[in-house]
C-alpha cells in the first residue's frame, strides 16, 4: 500500500493516518511530525526548519524531499501525511516510488479553526486529542505524557497555513486527478464516519 493523505491543515490527516497504519500495517510518514521531532532534538535540519514551521510557511522542498526519501528507504507499504505539499514535491515522489491512491480529505474551511486551536498533542508520543473530548484530562491516555498545544496552532499561524495550503498544496488535487489516483472523502463528519469511508476505499 502506498497512499497519500491530502487535505487542508486540520482536515484530519493525522487522525486518519494513525488508524490506517494500525489497521493495514503501513508505515505512517508524517513530515509535520518528523520536522517537529528534529526541531525538538535541535538537529541541523530542525534548526533550518524551525522558523518556517513556527510561521506556518513551507520548509524548502529540497529539505523535505530528502527527509522523506530517507524515511521511506526500503519500506514497501506506507502512507504519506502532509507530503507532498507542492508540485515540486509531487514530481519528486514520482521519481522514487509509485503511489496507488491519493485520499483527499475535503472540509469546509469554517470547521478548521476550532479543530486546530482545540487540538492538544502528547509531548512524548505525539498522539492527537481535541479539548472538546478530553473532559478536562491533561495526560495522554496512551503513554501518560503531558498534553500541550502545538506552537503553530495559534489563530495567526493557522491563517497563514491555510493561505499556504490554498496557494501551494491545493493544486495537487488536479495533479492527482490527472493521474486518476484521487478519491475525495467528506472529512467534515465525525472521525468514525470518515474512517469507514477510508476502509471502503482501501478494502
Ligand atoms: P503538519 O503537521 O503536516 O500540519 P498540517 O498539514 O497543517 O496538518 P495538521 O497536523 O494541522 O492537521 P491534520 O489534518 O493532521 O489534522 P488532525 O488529524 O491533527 O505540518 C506542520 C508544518 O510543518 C507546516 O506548516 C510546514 O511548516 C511544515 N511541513 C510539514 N510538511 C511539509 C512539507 N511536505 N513541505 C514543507 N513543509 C512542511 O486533526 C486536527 C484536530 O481535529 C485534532 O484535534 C483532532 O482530534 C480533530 N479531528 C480530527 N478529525 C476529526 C473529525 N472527523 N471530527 C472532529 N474532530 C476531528
Amino acid at each position: 500500500m502506498r497512499i497519500i493523505l491530502l487535505g487542508a491543515p486540520g482536515a484530519g490527516k493525522g487522525t486518519a493516518a494513525v488508524k490506517i497504519a494500525a489497521k493495514y500495517g503501513a508505515a505512517h510518514i508524517s513530515t509535520g511530525d518528523l520536522l517537529r521531532k528534529n526541531i525538538k532534538e535541535g538537529t541541523e535540519l530542525g534548526k533550518k526548519a524551525k522558523e518556517f514551521v513556527d510561521n506556518g510557511h513551507l520548509v524548502p522542498d529540497e529539505l523535505v524531499i530528502a527527509l522523506v526519501k530517507d524515511s521511506v528507504g526500503k519500506i514497501e507499504s506506507f502512507l504519506f501525511d502532509g507530503f507532498p505539499r507542492t508540485t515540486e514535491q509531487a514530481k519528486a515522489v514520482d521519481t522514487f516510488t509509485a503511489i496507488d491512491k491519493v485520499i483527499n480529505l475535503q472540509i469546509d474551511e469554517a470547521l478548521l479553526m476550532s479543530r486546530i486551536t482545540g487540538r492538544r498533542i502528547c509531548k512524548d508520543c505525539a498522539a492527537v486529542y481535541h479539548v472538546d473530548l478530553l473532559n478536562g484530562k491533561d495526560k495522554c491516555s496512551l503513554c501518560g505524557g503531558k498534553l500541550c498545544q502545538r506552537a503553530d496552532d495559534n489563530e495567526a499561524t493557522v491563517k497563514s497555513r491555510l493561505d499556504v495550503y490554498k496557494k501551494q498544496t491545493a493544486p495537487l488535487i488536479d495533479y492527482y486527478k490527472q493521474q486518476n489516483k484521487l478519491i475525495d472523502i467528506d472529512a467534515g463528519r465525525e472521525a468514525a464516519a470518515v474512517f469507514a469511508d477510508v476502509e471502503k476505499i482501501l478494502g
